[in-house]
């Protein structure tokens, strides 16, 4: 458990990349997660979700050798990684927008921080607890997660770790936005460490990111859907509705 020390405050001020930013809510205050993250303005208005890391930033991921794939926790704030998602940000819109990452001084140590663009909405989790049981609403959020997960492989891109904690909703009613994010996992075959392991052919990241066989980092979006606790009969609808989109926007 993080000490007290460690949490931000609203109006509490941090500068990344030379930007100021103010502190205005902790996201995932109910999540207990590892990691905190918290809205907050940048002095131009510009409205960001900054992530804060307890430990030091992995620049170096670590690898599993019975994967023998490079997978991690603290990778999204590495400047390897920080360097190779900026440089994919213009072909792939459907990255959230990295803002910078910085070093702040907090109580008695450094902390790492990740700034990117606040994306609009509430993760699936929860937007699934709201719409519990509710046929229409499962059937087009399943639907709207594979034409989003198609997306990103077609860009060459494999999220690494897609689960329901990791997808934004962005929207009720029939037109919603999907939105993944947290990138500890990312690969792309063009990255360093991607190719460093070999992990487009040893771990085929883009099946993993459907169906995770590895047992680390996730079981696989699928396989999340699957386990999800619905009526009878519906979660093979759910599957049905999930394939059918992915295959069909999957080039
Ligand atoms: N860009 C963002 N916009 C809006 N909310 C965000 C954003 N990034 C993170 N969040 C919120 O913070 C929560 C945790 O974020 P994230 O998944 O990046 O961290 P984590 O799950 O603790 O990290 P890890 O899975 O690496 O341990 C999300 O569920 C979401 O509520
Ligand atoms: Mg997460």
């Amino acid at each position: 458990m993080l000490s007290q020390q460690q949490w931000r405050f609203p109006g509490e001020e941090i500068v990344i990349n030379g930007q100021r930013y103010t502190i205005d809510t902790w996201l995932n205050a109910q999540q207990c997660e590892r990691h905190q993250v918290y809205a907050a303005t940048r002095a131009d208005g510009l409205k960001a979700a900054v992530k804060f890391y307890p430990w030091s930033a992995r620049a170096m991921p670590y690898a599993y050798q019975h994967t023998w794939t490079h997978l991690g926790r603290e990778r999204d704030v590495s400047r390897q990684c920080v360097l190779e998602w900026s440089a994919r940000q213009d072909d792939c819109p459907f990255l959230v927008k990295l803002l910078g990452r910085a070093q702040v001084w907090r109580g008695q140590r450094w902390q790492w921080c990740l700034a990117t663009e606040l994306v609009a909405g509430i993760p699936a989790e929860a937007y699934l607890k709201q719409k519990q049981y509710e046929e229409g609403a499962l059937l087009r959020f399943a639907a709207g997660v594979a034409d989003t997960l198609a997306q990103w492989h077609n860009g060459g891109v494999a999220h690494g770790d897609p689960h329901l904690g990791n997808v934004m909703v962005n929207g009720m009613g029939e037109a919603y936005q999907v939105t993944f994010i947290d990138y500890n996992n990312v690969h792309h075959p063009h990255f360093y460490y991607c190719q460093r392991f070999h992990c487009f052919t040893a771990y085929r990241p883009y099946e993993a990111d459907l169906a995770n066989d590895y047992g680390v980092f996730g079981e696989g979006f699928r396989t999340s859907l699957a386990s999800l606790p619905v009526p009878l009969g519906l979660g093979q609808r759910l599957l049905e509705a999930f394939d059918d989109h992915y295959h069909a926007a999957r080039r």
